[in-house]
């Protein structure tokens, strides 16, 4: 089967819930415009906490074609756990997917691989999907250990999930040096480590898993540069910051096949 491309704006700590209100209903009239057809590719936002009930009402109330989710979320149920947010509480909200591993959850909150890894598995329990994010620092592309330290990551973050949870996963593979920069890795470079990713999925699971699992790129992903991206065998997806924040650039970001 044919994997569906997921294009997910992932709206870091930006849009208070007014906002979040406008940019959700001027999402879906540009989709709408673009004549954007959900069987060819799956549209994701993922909002702040403080948004998820606005995004939802807005998306609900129009039946627009829009799947949300969150930036993070506790390996806890419930309990003393100051300023966190379970699993139940997000599906309870109707979301569907939760990033996890950020590069700006592992530098600023210190997460490891293997906290990742227990998010994803607690996500999944919850019957949500993980957004799964490796990738490489500049010090070590530049050292040409790109590969082998993402397989690295990616080897400890699904070492305690099964076959059939990594198939319904979604990984993200975002080079530091290349988020926020405006500097994006080429295509060939997406595709070097997406493929790679792949190969070590098919190693560590079998190949039906490997054939399953999308894999996005993100790091500066725009709508003059996704089709190109796209293109590439193993990258099912992207992971877009910036420029998700503009309805207009994200809705094509989305029809990429469109544009
Ligand atoms: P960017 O962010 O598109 O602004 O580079 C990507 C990300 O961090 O997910």
């Amino acid at each position: 089967m044919a994997r569906k491309p997921i294009l997910a704006g992932n709206w870091k700590m930006n849009m208070d819930h007014l906002e979040a209100n406008h940019l959700v209903t001027s999402l879906g009239a540009a989709l709408a415009d673009l004549g954007y057809d959900p069987e060819k590719s799956e549209a994701v936002v993922i909002p702040p906490f403080t948004d998820i009930r606005t995004v939802q009402t807005v998306i609900d109330a129009d039946s627009l074609p829009i799947a949300y989710g969150a930036q993070d979320v506790s390996t806890h149920d419930e309990g003393a756990y100051t300023g966190d947010i379970s699993t139940g509480m997000l599906t309870k909200l109707g979301c569907a997917y939760v990033v996890v591993g950020h590069s700006e959850r592992r530098e600023y909150h210190g997460e490891s691989n293997e906290l990742i890894g227990e998010k994803a598995k607690k996500i999944l329990d919850a019957g949500m999907l993980p957004i799964i994010c490796c990738g490489e620092a500049l010090e070590v592309r530049k050292e040409g250990k790109h590969v082998e330290f993402v397989l690295g990551q990616i080897d400890a973050m699904l070492a305690n999930l099964t076959a059939e949870e990594v198939a319904k996963s979604v990984i993200a593979y975002e080079p530091i040096w290349a988020i926020g920069t405006g500097e994006t890795a080429t295509a060939d470079d997406a595709q070097e480590v997406c493929g790679a990713i792949r190969v070590r999925v098919g190693e560590l699971f079998d190949e039906e898993t490997a054939e399953a699992v999308r894999i996005q790129y993100g790091g500066s992903v725009k709508s003059g540069n996704v089709k190109e991206i796209m293109g590439k065998p193993d990258v099912d997806g992207a992971l877009v910051g910036g420029a998700s924040l503009k309805a207009d650039e994200f809705a094509k970001i989305v029809c990429f096949d469109l544009i």
